[in-house]
């Protein structure tokens, strides 16, 4: 099929680059010409692992070329695929790149004879595309729904894993406005053959999206809050109690005598909480929308609620023992929302940052590729500076606090860590460390959820 993919961020990128690889004609649209450039040349804006060798093979194949130019893009496709940003701005979600978007396909649609379908694959509010989507390509087109195709399919893309997200899904999520919509989409994934495909309304398809990353944020929110429990009481470890609870088979079955180990379990683990460009903005959207509908949505607040308060836990449970934390040395090992990204958006770090300063102390943010991104959001200062190195950083330093557990991070042994500080405190913000080797080579050790 011929398919036009508007926006080229993550989701936008790999969408175009994937369906391309499936054989589908695609023409990316961007509205910076350094991305186009970019991508004709085969280069990829964004780090995404196995993305950009993917991009020069359908490049050099012929079936990806970007564009500014969306009229003539629309015009010579049978679908236009949204993938622009709905960010999260002034206590609601921020639909105008949407409304724009649906307005300049709109215009084209005007002058376009062949059918076509708009499909909004951007995370949005329900009724977003069957209300606000439909009625401006609706007015700009002239054109009635039906008379051109309307359909919502939402993505679950992981940062780090996308292009395999999108190449092995789990299902695939169709949400259409009529059944000649629903049957073009299907071609759209017809070579997708083992996953299933659920045919819903377009409203349902959104809060589909929703719902599925609320309620892994909220796995997360809810392991923190049994963790603050068992910080309360003595001789209680939250990562045993939730290993205890998830054995249950109908969380981690076992084949031939195995434990699958499903992935939604790691979801269940105490940390520092959650991060990234998706579940904060997710969740914040769908209780603002919750609420504008009339129900204040408790539990979705509450996961929010929790997930901001955990990073300061952390700082507080560090201030208590070392009385002070005025000119002490700390170092936060990991900026990154999670590993192998350099994405620092909505970071734990940024708070764990911005409280040690409120502290005033002296703080070395340290991470392997995401330095350059936190300095944009908290420049360096007098008493905050960052480092790749973080043997140098630790040199002399009062505490270090794991945020990010990169590879490198998680494997600083006992003794390196006895070595280079001065008297080491260990905060462990993703229970990775094992505390009593820790604490038999001298480290003194505080881990989420546990006393
Ligand atoms: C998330 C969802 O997992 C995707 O399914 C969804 O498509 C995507 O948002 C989106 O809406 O576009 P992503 O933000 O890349 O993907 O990150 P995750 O790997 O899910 O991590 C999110 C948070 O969960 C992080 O703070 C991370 O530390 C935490 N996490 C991640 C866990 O607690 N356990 C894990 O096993 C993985």
């Amino acid at each position: 099929m011929k398919i036009s993919v508007i926006g080229t961020g993550y989701v936008g990128l790999v969408t175009g680059v994937c369906l391309a690889s499936k054989g589908h004609q695609v023409i990316c649209i961007d509205k910076q010409s350094e991305i186009v450039n970019k991508i004709n040349n085969k280069m990829s804006p964004i780090y995404e692992p196995g993305l950009e060798d993917l991009l020069c093979k359908v490049i050099e194949k012929g079936n990806l070329a970007a564009t500014t130019d969306l009229k003539s893009a629309v015009m010579n496709t049978d679908i236009s695929i949204i993938s622009v940003g709905t960010p999260f701005g002034d206590g609601k979600i921020d639909l105008s790149y949407i409304e724009s978007a649906a307005q300049e396909i709109g215009n084209v649609l005007n002058e376009k004879k062949a059918y076509h379908v708009i499909c909004v694959k951007s995370t949005v509010i329900p009724t977003t595309t069957d209300s606000l989507v439909k009625t401006i390509l609706e007015n700009t087109s002239g054109k009635k729904a039906g008379d051109f195709g309307l359909a919502m399919n939402p993505e679950f893309l992981r940062e780090g894993k996308a292009v395999e997200d999108f190449m092995f899904p789990d299902r695939i999520v169709i949400g259409s406005y009529d059944q000649e919509s629903f049957e073009t989409m299907k071609k759209v994934y017809q070579d997708f053959f083992d996953a299933p495909i659920i045919n819903v309304n377009l409203r349902t398809a959104e809060m589909i999206k929703y719902t599925a990353n609320a309620l892994l944020a909220t796995l997360i929110s809810y392991s923190n809050e049994v963790s603050v429990i068992c910080e309360k009481v003595s001789c209680v470890d939250v990562k045993e109690v939730l290993e205890g609870v998830t054995l249950d088979k109908r969380f981690n079955p076992r084949v031939n005598n195995q434990l699958i180990n499903p992935g939604m379990i790691s979801y269940l683990r105490a940390g520092c909480g959650f991060g990234g460009s998706c579940f904060p903005k997710d969740v914040q959207a769908l209780s603002a929308f919750s609420k504008e509908m009339g129900y204040s949505p408790s539990m979705i607040q509450a996961t929010l609620e929790i997930n901001e308060a955990q990073p300061y836990r952390l700082i507080e449970r560090l201030h208590s023992i070392l009385g002070t934390l005025e000119n002490k040395k700390i170092v936060v090992l990991g900026l990154s929302f999670k590993p192998e990204t350099d994405d620092i958006r909505e970071s734990p770090s940024l708070a764990i940052i911005k409280g040690l300063l409120a502290k005033r102390a002296k703080v070395i943010g340290v991470d392997p590729i995401a330095i350059d991104n936190t300095k944009k959001h908290i420049p360096q200062n007098d008493s905050l500076t960052y480092s790749v190195d973080y043997k140098n950083a630790l040199k002399d330093a009062e505490a270090a606090i794991l945020v990010t557990p990169w590879p490198d991070y998680i494997n600083i042994s006992p003794q390196e860590f006895k070595e280079l500080m001065k008297e080491p405190i260990l905060v462990d913000g993703r229970r990775v460390f094992d505390k009593s080797s820790y604490e038999a080579a001298g480290v003194q050790y505080i881990g989420v959820g546990l006393t």
